[in-house]
């Protein structure tokens, strides 16, 4: 039986979530990858229980995340059993609807019918009662805004979730859904969007907007995915996302100008005694606008490592200047 670390609240830190009662670690583990058919059990289980052990207690999913689609939430229903149901009090976890994920029309984007059918099927397949945040996956172009936010007031209304945040919503439609789901009474707790060193479009308006609506935020793929932990820097690695799961990092992704921004950070890094994934987490961070970075992991000695950032000595002015021009 799964004994946990008993000084796993020791070594993490966590973030208040926007201006809600909610704290996050500031490390998340996400279920995307390596939670499918692909990964055996023993694999995913050992990762959810480091993570566990050094206090990451924000564990996030999606419908479709797999493979196939559905399976990771399944799979979590059988850790869920096995490992975790003592402990469900401790955990904060999400799901989220959005993207495709049964056929005709009603299995996509933001439609009422969509969010609640979807949400009644996570919650069956991860063997839990209620889910602590439920996220709109992605902005609808052809849904009524106010359809899709009265549904989440409606899930959480109904027990179904404590809260609810938004993907991938771009400054203004985030400020639109904030202001709708505040008057149906039911804030924004979080937004999830894509960030990371080789993608900062965030900071073109977003983080504005969560900061004025104090509305908290997790950013994934803060490594690009593992690019930023320098594995592709000569060459593709037999055991690395690229060769083994290329469903959305591609080797076309490895360019000779990212190649080289990587090899920059990578000094910069060496020069602070810090890997460069370490250093790539820390800079996500930076700003207390985010308050996780939601990591995933194909191994548990990864999400032991990503840890280390809890830490790491802060940046100065002259290290910021030069991942600045690194960047550039
Ligand atoms: N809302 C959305 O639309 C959306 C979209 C995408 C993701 N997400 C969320 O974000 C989560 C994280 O996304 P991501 O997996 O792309 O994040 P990531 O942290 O950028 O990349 C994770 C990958 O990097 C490699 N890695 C991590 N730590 C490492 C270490 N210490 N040393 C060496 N390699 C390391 C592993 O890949 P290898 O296989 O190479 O070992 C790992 O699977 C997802 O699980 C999901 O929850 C949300």
């Amino acid at each position: 039986m799964y004994q946990p670390n008993e000084s796993r609240y020791e070594n993490m830190e966590y973030r208040r979530c926007g201006n809600s009662g909610v704290k996050l670690p500031i490390l998340s583990l996400g279920l995307w990858h390596n939670f499918g058919d692909i990964t055996p059990y023993g694999t995913q289980q050992q990762i959810l229980r480091t993570a566990f052990d050094h206090g990451i207690v924000h564990f996030d999913l999606a419908n479709n995340y797999g493979p196939p689609y559905g399976e990771a939430e399944r799979n979590f229903g059988r850790h869920m059993d096995q490992d975790w149901h003592t402990h469900r009090d401790e955990l904060f976890i999400s799901t989220k609807a959005g993207y495709d994920m049964w056929e005709g029309p009603y299995g996509n984007f933001g439609s009422r019918k969509y969010l609640i059918s979807s949400l009644d099927q996570s919650l069956k397949r991860m063997h839990l009662d209620y889910v602590d945040v439920f996220y709109h996956h992605r902005p609808d172009p052809e849904t009524p805004l106010e359809e899709t936010m009265s549904a989440l007031d409606h899930i959480v209304r109904s027990g179904k979730a404590l809260y609810v945040g938004i993907s991938n919503y771009k400054p203004a439609e985030a400020r639109h859904a904030a202001e709708i789901l505040s008057e149906l009474g039911t804030p924004c707790l979080i937004h999830q969007p894509k960030y990371n060193m080789l993608d900062r479009w965030i900071e073109d308006g977003l983080t504005d907007v969560l900061r004025e609506k104090k509305i908290g935020c997790i950013v994934f793929a803060p490594l690009a995915g593992g690019l930023l932990t320098g594995k592709y820097l000569n060459g593709i690695p037999e055991d690395s996302r690229i060769s083994k799961d290329p469903r959305f990092l591609r080797k076309e992704s490895l360019t000779e100008e990212t190649l080289r921004r990587i090899r920059t950070l990578k000094e910069i890094a060496d020069a602070r005694g810090q890997k460069l994934h370490q250093m790539a987490l820390q800079w996500v961070l930076r700003d207390s606008v985010v308050t996780s970075a939601l990591i995933g992991a194909s191994r548990p000695e990864q999400v032991a490592d990503n840890c280390e950032v809890v830490h790491a000595a802060p940046f100065t002015q002259e290290e910021l200047q030069a991942i600045e021009k690194a960047l550039q």
